[in-house]
């Protein structure tokens, strides 16, 4: 039979246990070690059953004073703890907000991406859409239906690259000019679209050629377009990459695509400079594509991104565009 004196030894080594937990955890093994099931003063509570009937009331008040106070000790030293715990946290989780950060680069945009999407806009904005295609790209979409004939010397091997299996047919485009087609095969004038894009041709890389380089199409198809329409597009274009004075200047060539066809020369910084193709869509090319040539006309016009770049900046090596170096990209303004 449980003693009184045994009841208080136990409330004193609780209490003491208790007091002596550090932590939340802590106090959690005194709860389990001195209230919890397998604790004395527990299993002196189950014994109450077996307790003779005259003992079992005076026995039974014992037993619950003595759970009380371990009771009330576990309670104010949990809510201490709780406090202390609160305070570490707040302490631990403190954050200066007068820290400066260690800054890590955020990337940026290439300048040729920049003067794509600077073209892309000032289009857009005249109310045109985009256009874009696959960079590997069928023959017939590159050439022939481009009007480019089987013997044409832009087809051979020096120029373009062909990809295996060659009886797949498939070509590394070496122009923009094949999203024309494969927007003209789509929809139905009237058409307004700008078609930006990588191209390709078997060229070594040097101060003046790149094998990969980026191309921006123009096509417009609508009924009663002429080349005045042609001309004035070109000059508000070349308005808005190389200034307000800008004109540009038209020179009779061959595409066979356009027909008339032109090369676009821009006035910039006292000189004339060359800066793309142009002409009156080929009936032809419309006809391949299902537009009926004597109710519809229309023009395009190619540039080359990077040429652009070298003419607006006065880039002196075409390397300095294709290799990346973050020193060039820095000095057009991109937050790297
Ligand atoms: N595709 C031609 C080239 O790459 C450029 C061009 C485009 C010419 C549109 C006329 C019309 O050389």
């Amino acid at each position: 039979m449980v003693s009184e004196k045994a009841l208080d030894q136990w409330v004193v080594e609780a209490i003491s246990a208790i007091s002596l937990a550090n932590d939340l955890e802590e106090l959690k093994s005194a709860r389990l070690a001195h209230a919890g099931d397998k604790s004395p003063i527990a299993q002196a509570s189950r014994s109450l059953g077996t307790a003779p009937a005259e003992e079992r009331a005076r026995l039974g008040k014992m037993i619950g004073e003595a759970r009380a106070a371990v009771t009330a000790s576990l309670d104010s030293r949990k809510e201490a703890l709780e406090i202390l715990r609160d305070e570490k946290v707040l302490l631990e989780e403190i954050v200066d907000v007068t820290l400066t950060s260690a800054r890590g680069h955020r990337g940026g945009l290439h300048p040729i991406t920049l003067l794509k999407n600077e073209i892309c806009d000032f289009f857009i904005a005249q109310g045109y859409g985009i256009s874009e295609g696959p960079e590997l790209e069928a023959e017939w979409l590159n050439f022939d239906a481009l009007n480019i004939p089987a013997d044409h010397p832009a087809r051979t091997m020096q120029d373009t690259f062909f990809v295996e299996p060659l009886e797949a047919k498939l070509v590394l485009r070496t122009h923009t000019s094949p999203v024309q087609i494969r927007t003209m095969l789509e929809k139905q004038p009237p058409i307004y679209v700008i078609c930006p894009g990588r191209t390709f041709r078997a060229d070594e890389l040097d101060a003046t050629h790149t094998p990969v380089f980026a191309q921006v199409e123009g096509l417009v198809v609508d009924r009663g377009i002429t080349m005045a329409h042609l001309k004035g597009t070109l000059d508000l274009f070349a308005r808005k990459m190389f200034g307000e004075d800008s004109v540009t200047r038209l020179r009779p060539s061959f595409f066979p695509f356009t027909e008339p066809s032109a090369e676009v020369d821009v006035f910039f910084n006292g000189r004339w400079i060359e800066w793309g193709g142009c002409g009156m869509v080929n009936p032809k090319v419309l006809a391949a594509c299902g537009i009926d040539s004597s109710e519809f006309s229309g023009f395009a016009f190619g540039m080359g991104l990077e040429r652009t770049l070298i003419v607006r900046h006065g880039i002196s090596d075409m390397r300095d565009i294709v290799e990346g170096d973050l020193r060039f990209s820095r000095a057009f303004g991109v937050g790297l």
